[in-house]
């Protein structure tokens, strides 16, 4: 087993830097295209055989050094009856969004164990066939909560911060229950067999530094605190987390994962070395000449020469139309950099 991730996570890693990219299982990939064109995307996460090729597809091409489970964070909102598809060329539809408090009081408490069963299957089948640690995920209940009444992805939450400033008390039940589901379902992916988590707060740059401690940060913490086995180590990932960095660091996660707008080493200086950073570099950067993506991966690494608790990623994850050999180039770079 390739420990390098575990070990970083842990701030006790002496050797390389480990790597593995957000949304390194998708549409970017031939071979999953391929999958993609005979089954829908929920068709496939439902699936645990099609989740679990998928998870492997990265580690196979590039041999990342974690695999992330093939999912998605609205399973919680669909586990609620909302209703969820997806979209071509638009994104995550809820179907049923939430319009009114009533709403947000006659959400049901789902059975999670059978609604979501389809996802520790999925880790049953994978574990035995992976060499690298697994990595199970959640969205964070801010940004769950904004796809619950928005009714899909948008730029501004604009439904979603009125809701929160016109009726706080509601917003708060809302976030609530989502964290009581949540805590549940990252049980769930502990019991079955995952190496650590990463739950995503996708949405947390549209808070500002007072409502992301209230709307997000207590939650996060809630949801830290009600895991069985605190022995799993849990990364903290924000669009936003340089902003919010050392509110993060309050709650004590093992990791923080950073978006690109820090300076890494500048992170480091004020987040203590038991907790370990991930990143960060500008995903955009994978539409630069190869030269330049090999210079830029180099420069994070010579900057976190010598941490113990550094892992290798993007600042947010791969989008469709970057190049294979983009990722590749970054992964090979990663890995031949010596210490
Ligand atoms: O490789 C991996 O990272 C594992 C799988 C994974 C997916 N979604 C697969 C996916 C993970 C970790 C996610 C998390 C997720 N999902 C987040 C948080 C991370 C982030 O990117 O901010 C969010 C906000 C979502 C919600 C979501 N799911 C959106 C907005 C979309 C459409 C646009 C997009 O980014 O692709 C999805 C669909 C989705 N989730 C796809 C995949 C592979 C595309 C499915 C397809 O059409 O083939």
């Amino acid at each position: 087993m390739n420990t390098l991730f575990l070990d970083a996570l842990a701030c006790r890693n002496d050797s390389r830097a480990p790597v593995w990219l957000m949304r390194q299982a998708g549409r970017y990939l031939p071979e999953y295209r391929k999958i993609r064109e005979k089954y829908t995307f929920t068709e496939m996460y439902r699936h645990p055989e099609i989740a679990s090729e998928v998870t492997l597809q990265p580690i196979q091409i590039f041999g990342m050094d974690a695999a992330i489970l093939f999912s998605d964070i609205l399973v919680i909102p669909e586990a609620l009856g909302l209703g969820l598809h997806f979209k071509d060329g638009v994104g995550p539809i809820i179907e049923r969004p939430l319009l009114t408090d009533v709403d947000i009081d006659s959400l049901p408490k789902p059975e999670l164990a059978e609604s979501l069963s389809y996802v520790t299957q999925a880790i049953d089948h994978l574990s035995p066939q992976l060499d690298v640690p697994l990595i199970g995920f959640c969205g964070a209940p801010f940004t769950v909560a904004s796809y619950m009444i928005e009714g899909g992805s948008s730029r501004e939450l604009k439904k979603t911060k009125q809701w929160m400033l016109r009726n706080p008390k509601s917003f708060h039940r809302l976030l609530k229950h989502i964290t009581t589901c949540t805590i549940e379902y990252l049980n769930l992916q502990i019991e079955a067999g995952v190496s650590a988590l990463q739950i995503f707060d996708s949405w947390a740059n549209a808070l500002g530094y007072a409502q992301f401690r209230e709307c997000s940060l207590n939650y996060l913490s809630e949801i830290r605190k009600g895991l069985k086995n605190q022995n799993i180590p849990v990364i903290l990932f924000c669009r936003g987390s340089s902003v919010f960095l050392e509110s993060l660091a309050e709650i004590m996660p093992d990791g923080i994962s950073l978006d690109w707008n820090i300076n890494l080493k500048k992170a480091r200086s004020v987040i203590p070395e038991t907790i370990a950073l991930q990143g960060n570099l500008d995903p955009d950067i994978l539409y630069a000449p190869l030269h330049v993506i090999r210079q830029e991966v180099t420069d994070l690494l010579a900057a976190m020469k010598n941490d113990r608790g550094y892992i290798f990623n993007l600042g947010h994850g791969i989008k469709p139309d970057m190049a294979v050999d983009a990722v590749r180039t970054l992964v090979d770079s990663v890995k031949n950099f010596s210490r």
